[in-house]
């Protein structure tokens, strides 16, 4: 149960909604055993009077007391039920809701925890498995939290109070009757660890369904142009064809369980009016055959408490589980934190010394002692083959890593104690993947924005800078366009420009685009950039790319090879070196 302890801050926090649970729980109870006496008053009332009625059948007072005592015990009945099913009420307002509560804090500590850790944790875990455990596991977490914790509070309370007024009646009949429940209790929890394994299989195999039929139809295009279709609803037919089976397999297992129970509670009945019925005999009876009534309603009472020592068992064991889990995620320290006191941010050159970078998850180098210094106000190029290491570069100089070793400043503070929140917000990064949410272009843009909503003449002029704005206005809704999952209904080049439109819209102070020119032609490229030394005047730049013409204009360019720099220069003097930049040029100018 050690995982669960996480949970205690929780109970603490709702602790004035679990005192009152308990409350209610065992309020209910405490009127729950006073029903059964009810029903031995009765029995007795009735058999009493019965034989007086026979001895004297002119009397009508015996038959008076009948109906008063039928009517009397009847009203008290409905009354106790009437309130222990108030208590019953308010205990699950409580107790279950509290589990809601707590289902729902911990659901927002887990995503508020997600937000924060590094790109490397989500390249070592799976979209799969980070939604899993924000909802299976939580939910599995709140079974202890709710129900757990309620049944059990019920059994404890009931059990004692029922014992107690068993055990003074008979011993004897007490000990025979209650024989089987433990064992029920035994038979139950190994159904349900039975149940719980089978369930997870379903469980496993429904994730893979979902993520099968996901990954298909994102995929769909390719799917189609390979024509793919009837191997892939073969493979679907397999993956549901194993739900099925497994799906079954639960449903046999499901069914054992209450004919196991009822079997054993009928086993303790039978117990009950036999062994009563021969301790009810004779001329000194040691009980009444009220209790004998009494006893097969407390039995039956106590079944449901005695097999959920079985259920709740198994549903802590599942729970813990989920939270260890949890708990590995919890665990995970982001990598790039603030510093104690993290200084603010000011703009000015930006300079790398001997910055090394290497993937912990990978052990590849991507950078190795790169030293450069981007002047205030100059735009950098950053030229090389694929897997260079330019992406990675743009990435530390937007603090998305740290580097492995060496330093990266800006003004002559190191990044990493300029305040996280206002480096973000004075970086503007264009991924190379141009990700658009499923929402509106206007959304989109002003995504990254603090204040909620922007003028239209800031948007129109964002979208204007990135050259957008003439594709945008031809769409039916314009700005509110809505763009399918992953901007499908959007041209590559599109895509990219709207996403260099939510980064221009921050009017950042540092602006990396790394590689986002590469689906626009040359032209469009042309007015992007001759838009952006507009903005940018003042500002820092950089322009990571594969095409010369993207990085010629710029003030000072580096070519990366094998994660070093090999050529460094402006454009006329790279074309003077007679280096890897220059054959490059000539290519691309062939071309
Ligand atoms: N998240 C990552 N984990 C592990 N290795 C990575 C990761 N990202 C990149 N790499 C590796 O680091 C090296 C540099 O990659 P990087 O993305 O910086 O290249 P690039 O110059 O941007 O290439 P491209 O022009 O294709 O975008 C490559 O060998 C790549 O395989
Ligand atoms: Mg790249």
């Amino acid at each position: 149960m050690k995982p669960l302890f996480y949970l205690n801050k929780y109970l603490w926090k709702y602790k004035w909604r679990l005192s009152l649970g308990i409350l209610f729980v065992t309020s209910s109870n405490f009127l729950a055993v006073e029903m059964p006496k009810i029903v031995k008053n009765s029995v007795n009332t009735f058999e009493d009077n019965v034989w007086l009625l026979k001895a004297n059948p002119n009397d009508d007072t015996y038959f008076e007391n009948i109906l008063n005592g039928a009517l009397w015990l009847a009203l008290a009945y409905i009354g106790i039920s009437l309130v222990k099913g108030i208590f019953v009420f308010l205990n699950r307002q409580t107790i279950i809701v509290m589990s809601r509560l707590i289902e729902y804090d911990l659901k927002n500590e887990i995503y508020a925890h997600y937000q924060k850790l590094s790109p490397s944790f989500y390249k070592r875990n799976s979209t799969g498995d980070l939604m899993n455990r924000i909802s299976e596991d939580v939910s599995k977490v709140r079974m202890y939290l709710g129900p757990a914790i309620m049944y059990t509070i019920n059994l404890v309370v009931l059990f004692f109070l029922t014992i107690t007024y068993m055990l003074n009646t008979n011993v004897e009949l007490t000990l025979y009757v209650l024989a089987p429940l433990p064992l029920m209790a035994v038979l139950i929890y190994y159904i349900s660890k039975i149940m719980n394994k089978k369930s997870e299989e379903v469980q496993v195999q429904q994730s893979k369904i979902s993520s099968f039929v996901q990954e298909t139809f994102s995929g769909i295009r390719v799917i189609k142009a390979y024509n793919m279709q009837g191997a892939t609803e073969g493979r679907f037919t397999k993956e549901v064809d194993g739900y099925k089976t497994k799906s079954l397999n639960l449903a046999k297992v499901n069914a054992l369980f209450f004919p196991v129970m009822i079997l054993l509670i009928g086993i303790s009945t039978i117990l009950t009016i036999y062994i009563g019925g021969l301790k009810a005999q004779g001329p000194n009876p040691e009980i009444s055959t009220g209790d004998i009534a009494a006893f097969v309603i407390y039995v039956n009472m106590l079944t449901w408490p005695f097999a959920s020592v079985g259920w709740v068992t198994s549903m802590v064991q599942r729970a813990s589980a989920s939270q260890k889990r949890i708990n590995e995620f919890l665990n995970e320290s982001p990598e790039i934190v603030d510093i104690e006191k993290p200084k603010s941010f000011e703009n000015g050159d930006i300079a790398l010394t001997d910055v090394s970078f290497t993937y912990k998850d990978s052990g590849i180098q991507a950078l190795k002692n790169v030293s450069l210094t981007i002047k205030k106000g100059t735009t950098l190029g950053i030229i090389g083959e694929t897997g260079s290491g330019k992406s990675t570069l743009g990435n530390l100089l937007g603090r998305l890593h740290d580097p492995t070793s060496g330093t990266i400043k800006v003004k002559d503070i190191e990044f990493k104690e300029v305040f996280l929140k206002e480096l973000r917000k004075q970086v503007g990064y264009v991924p190379q993947d141009a990700f658009l949410f499923s929402d509106s272009i206007k959304n989109n843009i002003q995504f990254g924005l603090e204040q909620d909503g922007v003028s239209d003449d800031l948007l129109h002029q964002a979208a204007k800078d990135a050259h957008i704005y003439h594709n945008i206005i031809e769409f039916d809704k314009g700005f509110e366009t809505v763009v399918g999952e992953r901007g499908l209904t959007l041209s590559g080049g599109q895509k990219q420009r709207v996403s260099i439109a939510r980064a221009i819209i921050k009017e950042p102070e540092i602006l990396i685009f790394d590689d986002c020119l590469s689906a626009v032609d040359t032209e469009t490229e042309d007015v992007i950039l001759t838009n952006l030394k507009r903005i940018m005047k003042g500002k820092t730049s950089v322009v990571i790319s594969h095409r010369i013409s993207s990085v010629q204009h710029a003030d000072h360019i580096i070519v990366l090879q094998d994660g070093e720099i090999i050529e460094e220069g402006n454009h006329e003097g790279l074309i003077a070196t007679k280096g890897y930049y220059e054959r490059l040029y000539e290519k691309q100018m062939e071309g």
